[in-house]
């Protein structure tokens, strides 16, 4: 067993991708509820390079230097005291909380509280893309909007934005599953993959129509699922049903105010804030028996070697990824 691994760090705020060092640095030991993984894949999420940006300064990251990546896939090497259900050997799929990371590097520790299985049939690129990713999708639609994967929810019209990124690819086939009417926004080379995940509509976010969200044929949004980079409230109401709500997926303080403002002014449209709470196997096991039964399908971006962290970094900050930034040990 390997003492020391690559691992590409950050011992700084700010700095970009090349700030990102590859260092040599001991192999962690698990502890309490630990699981010790050869990682195979880690995926990157915006989030991972807004920290480095500072956006939780006063809570992230904890100590520098930092290894980020929270999204993984890879093979348990060992366990630590009270790990019951994984032994050397399992395929698993992790996700890591934000605080500790780890996640770009040959080993990783991931918590056993949100570690599942992986199946044989879903490979390590394809699991390492699903944490984040997925369960924000999943537990939106079912936590916050009320759908149901069964088609025994509400059908409701709804708009994606940014339908082409890591998490508009899970959503829109997500609201097409639970049987909505979906209109999606991406740019035109997307569009036939965004109809191919099940968008009944979609509109070119560069052209006037596309940047008003109007819907081709004319529907009203019931819920409004924003990706896409920040939009007040005021932008959709034009397209919005009486009651709908616009769900803003990269809340600031701006949007929680915004909420208590429409609360307070007993509007019917409501600007709502979501944030995954991963904390637990349910909704990455769910995503993970959605791809197994071939009912969720994973699209790649690209994937990088370790040793080219940077460009991996450097990718999603672009932010025109198609699917999922994704880098292979
Ligand atoms: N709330 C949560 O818990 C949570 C969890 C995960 C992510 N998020 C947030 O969700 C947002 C999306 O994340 P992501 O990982 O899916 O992003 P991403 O993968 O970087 O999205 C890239 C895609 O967005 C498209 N795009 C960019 N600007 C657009 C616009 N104005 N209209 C339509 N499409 C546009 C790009 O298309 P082109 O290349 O054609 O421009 C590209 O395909 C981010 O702000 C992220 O922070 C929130």
């Amino acid at each position: 067993m390997a003492k020391t691994m690559l691992a590409a760090q950050y011992s700084k705020y700010h700095g970009g991708p090349s700030a990102l060092e590859y260092v040599e640095v001991p192999v962690p030991t698990p502890k309490e509820g630990d699981i010790l993984v050869k990682v195979e894949a880690s995926s990157v999420n915006i989030v991972d390079w807004r920290i480095q940006d500072g956006l939780l300064k006063h809570i992230l990251p904890r100590k520098f230097p930092h290894i980020p990546g929270t999204d993984i896939s890879g093979e348990v090497v060992s366990v630590g005291p009270g790990v019951v259900g994984f032994t050397p050997g399992d395929k698993i799929i992790s996700w890591i909380d934000l605080l500790r990371g780890g996640g770009f590097a040959e080993f990783a520790l991931a918590p056993v509280t949100s570690t599942v299985k992986r199946p044989p049939t879903i490979t390590a690129v394809e699991a390492a893309s699903l944490p984040v990713a997925a369960m924000t999708a999943l537990q939106c639609a079912i936590n916050l909007v009320g759908l149901k994967l069964d088609g025994s929810g509400p059908k409701l019209n709804i708009l994606i934005t940014a339908a082409s990124g890591g998490v508009g690819i899970f959503w829109t086939q997500i609201a097409k599953m639970a049987g909505c009417f979906v209109t999606a926004t991406c740019g035109v080379r997307n569009m036939e993959l965004i109809r191919s995940l099940g968008a009944d509509e979609i509109l070119d976010y560069k052209t006037p129509d596309g940047a008003r969200y109007r819907s081709p044929t004319g529907k009203k949004y019931d819920v409004v699922v924003h990706l896409a980079p920040y939009q007040p409230l005021e932008a959709f109401k034009a397209q919005l049903t009486k009651q709908g709500k616009v769900i803003d997926m990269t809340p600031t303080l701006k949007t929680v105010l915004r909420n208590w403002y429409n609360k307070i002014t007993l509007s019917k449209q409501s600007f709502l804030p979501f944030v995954l709470d991963a904390g637990n196997t349910t909704f990455l096991q769910m995503v993970t028996d959605l791809v197994e039964e071939g009912k969720l399908k994973v699209i790649v971006d690209s994937t990088f070697p370790l040793t080219k962290a940077r460009d991996a970094w450097a990718r999603s900050i672009e932010g025109h990824s198609t699917g999922k930034i994704v880098l292979v040990m």
